[in-house]
């Protein structure tokens, strides 16, 4: 099987190449200058060239609080680029699986968003990938889009490392404690990236197999209990101890609104391809013993 995935420094991207290795799963990480998502026109002739199975596009404008002063440039990445990368999979044969976020949803729900929920973006790129979403539908029926939520990796720009690297210098931080979502490793998403492709190029293709899906770490919790267990594991490791003030979101500002409530109810995934991911609390644990070892 060889998998094209978009972008090679992305957490996820970074993730699937890990995973891909080790499971002996070719992934051919396109990424800029030659595949540039704000240049539609690169994106054909370079996944062409690669001649994939199946394609995953992990690559996207990510920058959350940038993207309400760019956010042309996010629809240019997050909608025509994903739109681009669809077409070429269409064009292809091939399916095509699209990343999205919860910054789909609004937040005010007192319960898991599930998947046939009303989107209502309350952010710039929460707007840019819907749309992203909605030109994927357009450009193939073979997609699947995997919405997933407060991702963190060994790699990159994440909360876990944020809150190491804080944590090395200050004995308090103070941390927003109402809003709730689910912590979700990389290096999961990519495992079941890497499921779903396995299914989806050998068994028969049932129509349930397609369409929109949630995929988060099992459980949910709030920035402050996340950081709060960061910490716990991090102490383990010989660090000094970091407490924890709980905040509200009014009292961090930021230039992007985020959801109060980013849970997503991951059942339908879990139906149709027997995929469910470990406990948040897991993967933490493992994300900071692999940063922190030796
Ligand atoms: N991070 C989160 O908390 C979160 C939450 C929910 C959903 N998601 C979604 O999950 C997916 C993966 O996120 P991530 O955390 O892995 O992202 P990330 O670490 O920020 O990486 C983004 C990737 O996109 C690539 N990229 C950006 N602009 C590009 C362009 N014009 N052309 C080609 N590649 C471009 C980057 O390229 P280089 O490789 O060249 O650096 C990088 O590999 C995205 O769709 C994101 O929207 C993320």
């Amino acid at each position: 099987m060889r998998v094209a995935v978009t972008g090679s420094q992305g957490q996820v991207a970074l993730s699937l190449l890990e995973r891909g290795a080790e499971q002996g799963i070719e992934i051919l990480a396109l990424a800029r200058p030659q595949l540039d998502l704000a240049d539609p026109t690169t994106v054909l002739p370079v996944m062409s060239a690669a001649k994939p199975d199946i394609i995953v596009n992990a690559a996207a404008y990510t920058a959350v609080d940038l993207a309400e002063s760019e956010e042309a440039l996010a629809a240019k990445i997050n909608d025509a680029g994903a739109s681009a990368v669809a077409q070429a999979a269409a064009t292809l044969g091939v399916p095509v699986i699209q990343l999205s976020t919860d910054y789909v949803f609004p937040g005010d729900l007192d319960r898991p968003y599930r998947e046939d929920d009303a989107t209502a973006p309350i952010n710039a790129y929460g707007r840019t990938k819907l749309a992203g979403e909605d030109a994927v539908r357009a450009a193939t029926p073979s997609h699947v889009i995997l919405r997933t939520s407060w991702v963190y990796s060994p790699f990159g720009k994440n909360f876990v490392r944020t809150m190491l690297a804080l944590g090395e210098t200050r004995p308090a931080l103070n941390v927003v404690a109402d809003q709730i979502g689910q912590p979700t490793a990389a290096l999961d998403i990519a495992d079941a990236i890497l499921a779903i492709c396995h299914r989806l190029t050998t068994g028969p293709r049932s129509e349930s197999l397609f369409g929109t899906f949630h995929m988060a770490g099992t459980g949910a919790t709030s920035w402050a209990d996340f950081a709060d267990l960061i910490f716990a594991e991090a102490s383990r490791h010989g660090r000094a101890p970091v407490a924890v003030t709980r905040i509200a979101s009014d009292a961090y500002k930021t230039a992007a609104k985020r959801p109060a409530n980013s849970r997503l109810d991951t059942q339908k995934l879990a139906e149709a391809y027997g995929v469910r991911l470990p406990a948040w609390q897991t993967s933490v644990s493992e994300t900071v013993n692999r940063l922190l070892a030796d």
